[in-house]
């Protein structure tokens, strides 16, 4: 199965994901929408194929993500996987790539869409946090849950420190979702995803 990533700095989780070097799963492509992105020069020394499309260069929303469509679909991906890629996507983008692109939040949705989910579960005293892989939808940050992971909150956390423990988490559901993927095991039916076969 072909694996394009997008990413918009480090890129560690595509860097996990690579690194799981998931049986059946090629990555077919790293593609980031800013050419100084981290991950970039990573994948490359790995050869793996790259491609950077500064958002910057586009008049409208709708002309970058068309033209990233192109770039995507030019490695006829059969999933593509949004991985610290902080970038909104319209509608029309993410109806053509619908039941398989994959995003990653560092919460545990529902609880905390969109930004500064670490400070937000800190301030709210939960005693968990978390990531979610999800299938993504035009509504942010709210489509299907495929994985999650967990993890304690301390006393003495800050939002550096949780985000490093969430982060942690993350590079271990990230390739477990992916690998599910490839193995053919996820069924959507309707806003629940069933994992076939157990969730090991
Ligand atoms: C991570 O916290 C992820 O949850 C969010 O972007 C951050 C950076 O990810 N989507 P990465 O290191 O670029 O993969």
């Amino acid at each position: 199965k072909n694996i394009v990533i997008l990413i918009s700095g480090r890129g560690s989780n595509m860097q996990a994901i690579v690194e799981a070097q998931l049986p059946g799963a090629r990555i077919a492509a790293v593609i980031a929408n800013r050419p100084d992105a981290a991950g970039l020069a990573w994948a490359a020394e790995r050869g793996i194929a790259t491609a950077a499309l500064d958002h910057k260069a586009f008049a409208s929303r709708e002309d970058f993500d068309a033209a990233l469509a192109a770039q995507i679909d030019a490695f006829a991906p059969d999933l593509v996987v949004l991985a610290g890629f902080m970038r909104i996507l319209t509608p029309g983008f993410t109806q053509h790539y619908a039941g398989r692109m994959f995003n990653i939040h560092p919460s545990l949705l529902p609880a905390f869409p969109g930004l500064h989910t670490h400070q937000r579960a800190l301030d709210a005293g939960c005693r968990l946090a978390g990531a979610t892989v999800h299938f993504v939808t035009a509504e942010l940050d709210h489509g299907p849950i495929v994985a999650q992971g967990v993890v304690a909150v301390a006393d003495d956390d800050t939002a550096d420190s949780l985000a490093a423990k969430v982060l942690r988490v993350e590079h271990q559901i990230y390739p477990q979702a992916v690998r599910w993927f490839v193995e053919g095991r996820l069924t959507l039916a309707g806003q629940r995803v069933r994992v076939d076969g157990g969730s090991a």
